[in-house]
C-alpha cells in the first residue's frame, strides 16, 4: 500500500522529491521533465522560499493597458487564469479615461496587532494597568523595528477590548503605522515582544499575538466616470444603477460582485508576489464590518447622466520586504508598473479592482458576459483538446460560430479538421 508518510522529505534532493512523488502518483516521464523545469525561478531559491519544494507554477501574465490613475500612465502586470479579465478591465480603463480616468488615494498603513490575554482574575484592575503602563508597552513594541521608529511610524496606540462570550479575557489592540511595509511579519514579532509583560502586569495568560488581517485603517478608494454615450445610453446606465442596487443589500449578489473586484486586485497582487489570501480575507471582512455584508463598490447615474463608479476596499501591499525581490518575473511586473511607494501601489490597485468590477456589471447589465466570456473559453478548450498553431482559432471561431462551446465539441472539431488536411 502506498503511503504519503514520508520520513525526512524535506531532507530529500528536489530530483528525490519528484521522483518519490512521480512513484507515488503514477507520473508519466514526460510530466516529470515538466515538473524539473522551473521557468525564470532558479530551483535552488525556489526551494528556499518553501517546504518539500518540487517546482514552480505557472499563471498566465498579461497586460491591462489605457490605464490613467490620478494623471499618470499605467500598464498593469495582471497574474489570471481567467479568460475575459484583461481585456474586460483594459475596456473599462479606456471608457475612464475618457472622463480624466481615475481618482484614487491610499489612507495611511495603520494595522491591528491583537494580543488574547487569557484567565484575567481582575478584568478592571487588568485594564487600569494596561492603560497605565500604555507608554511603556509602546516603547516595547517598537523594539522589533528601528526604522519604522526612524520614520516616526511603529506602534502608536493600545485599545483594550473585552467579548462577552470571551470570560476573563482582555484582547489588546496594537495600532501600529507599518510604513511602506505589509506589516505582518513586524506586528507579529511587536506581538510577541509585548506578550510576556502584559501577562507579568495583569496576571493572566497570553495564548494568540498575531496581526490582524482586517484593516479598516489602512483603506484605498477610487472612482471614476464612465459616460453614458460610451456604455450603451441611459438605458445601460439605468440597467447598472439596478445592478448596483442589488448587490447593495443582497448577500448573494455581493460576494458575486465582490469576487468580480478580487478578479482585478489578486491579478496585480499575484504578478507582483503578494498576499492575495491576506486581501481576499480583508476585503470580504470589511464588507461585512457593519453587521451584513454588502458590495464593496457602488454605481450611480451623475447629473450629466453619466455613471459615476466609487470603490472603497482595504488594501495593505507593501513596498519593502517580503519575498517579492526574490521572484525574477514579480520584480519585472513591479518595474513595469512603475510605482513609487505603497500609497500609490495600493491606489492603483483599488483603481483596477474598481475596473474591473464596471467591466463585469456592465456587461451583466447589457448583453451579460457569456458571450465575450465564451469566445475567449473557446480557445482554451481548443487548447486543452489538443489543438496548436493555426489549429487553435480554427477550433474556437467553429465552436463559437455553432454557439455549442464544449470540450467533447472542440476534439471532434479538431479531428475534422486534421482529416481534412490528411493528417497532420
Ligand atoms: C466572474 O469571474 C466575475 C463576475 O461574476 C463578477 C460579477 O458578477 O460582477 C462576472
Amino acid at each position: 500500500m502506498r503511503s504519503s508518510e514520508i520520513k525526512e522529505f524535506y531532507k530529500k534532493s528536489i530530483p528525490e522529491r519528484i521522483d518519490i512523488v512521480s512513484k507515488f502518483s503514477g507520473l508519466e516521464e514526460s510530466q516529470v521533465r515538466l515538473l524539473a523545469n522551473t521557468g525564470s525561478l532558479e530551483q535552488g531559491i525556489a526551494d528556499k522560499l518553501i517546504e518539500n519544494f518540487i517546482t514552480t507554477m505557472e499563471i498566465p501574465m498579461g497586460i491591462a493597458t489605457n490605464f490613467l490613475i490620478n494623471g499618470k500612465d499605467y500598464l498593469i502586470p495582471m497574474a489570471i487564469e481567467e479568460p475575459s479579465v484583461v481585456a474586460a478591465c483594459s475596456n473599462a480603463a479606456k471608457i475612464a479615461r475618457r472622463s480624466g480616468g481615475f481618482r484614487a488615494s491610499s489612507t495611511e498603513s495603520r494595522m491591528i496587532g491583537q494580543i488574547q490575554i487569557t484567565n484575567v482574575k481582575n478584568m478592571p484592575d487588568a485594564a487600569k494597568k494596561i492603560e497605565e503602563r500604555k507608554n511603556e508597552i509602546l516603547a516595547m513594541a517598537n523594539l522589533a523595528s528601528r526604522t519604522l521608529r526612524g520614520m516616526k511610524k511603529g506602534a502608536l496606540d493600545i485599545e483594550i477590548r473585552t467579548l462577552a462570550p470571551l470570560e476573563n479575557t482582555i484582547i489588546i489592540h496594537l495600532i501600529v503605522d507599518v510604513g511602506s511595509a505589509m506589516g505582518a511579519n513586524v506586528i507579529n514579532s511587536m506581538c510577541e515582544i509585548t506578550a510576556p509583560f502584559l501577562e507579568e502586569i495583569t496576571g493572566g495568560e497570553v495564548v494568540l499575538r498575531i496581526l490582524s488581517n482586517l484593516t479598516p485603517e489602512r483603506v484605498s478608494h477610487a472612482e471614476a466616470i464612465f459616460k453614458a454615450d460610451l456604455i450603451g445610453g441611459s438605458r445601460v446606465v439605468k440597467r447598472i444603477t439596478k445592478a448596483s442596487e442589488m448587490a447593495k443589500h443582497d448577500i448573494f449578489r455581493a460576494v458575486t460582485n465582490n469576487k468580480g473586484i478580487m478578479n482585478g486586485v489578486d491579478a496585480v497582487l499575484i504578478a507582483t508576489m503578494n498576499d492575495w489570501r491576506q486581501a481576499e480575507a480583508n476585503a470580504h471582512a470589511y464588507a461585512s464590518m457593519n453587521g451584513f455584508y454588502t458590495s464593496l463598490s457602488s454605481f450611480e447615474e451623475n447629473d450629466n447622466g453619466d455613471i459615476i463608479g466609487k470603490l472603497t476596499i482595504p488594501i495593505a501591499v507593501g513596498t519593502v520586504g517580503g519575498t517579492t525581490s526574490n521572484i525574477p518575473k514579480a520584480v519585472i511586473a513591479r518595474k513595469i508598473l512603475g510605482i513609487n511607494g505603497t500609497e500609490e501601489f495600493q491606489s492603483v490597485i483599488a483603481a483596477v479592482g474598481l475596473a474591473q468590477n464596471f467591466a463585469a456589471v456592465r456587461a451583466l447589465s447589457d448583453e451579460g458576459i457569456q458571450k465575450g466570456h465564451m469566445g475567449l473559453h473557446s480557445r482554451n478548450l481548443a487548447i486543452a483538446a489538443g489543438a496548436s498553431g493555426k489549429e487553435i482559432d480554427l477550433v474556437s471561431e467553429t465552436l463559437k460560430k455553432e454557439g455549442k462551446i464544449s470540450m467533447a465539441r472542440a476534439r471532434e472539431i479538431l479531428e475534422e479538421i486534421r482529416k481534412n488536411n490528411g493528417g497532420r
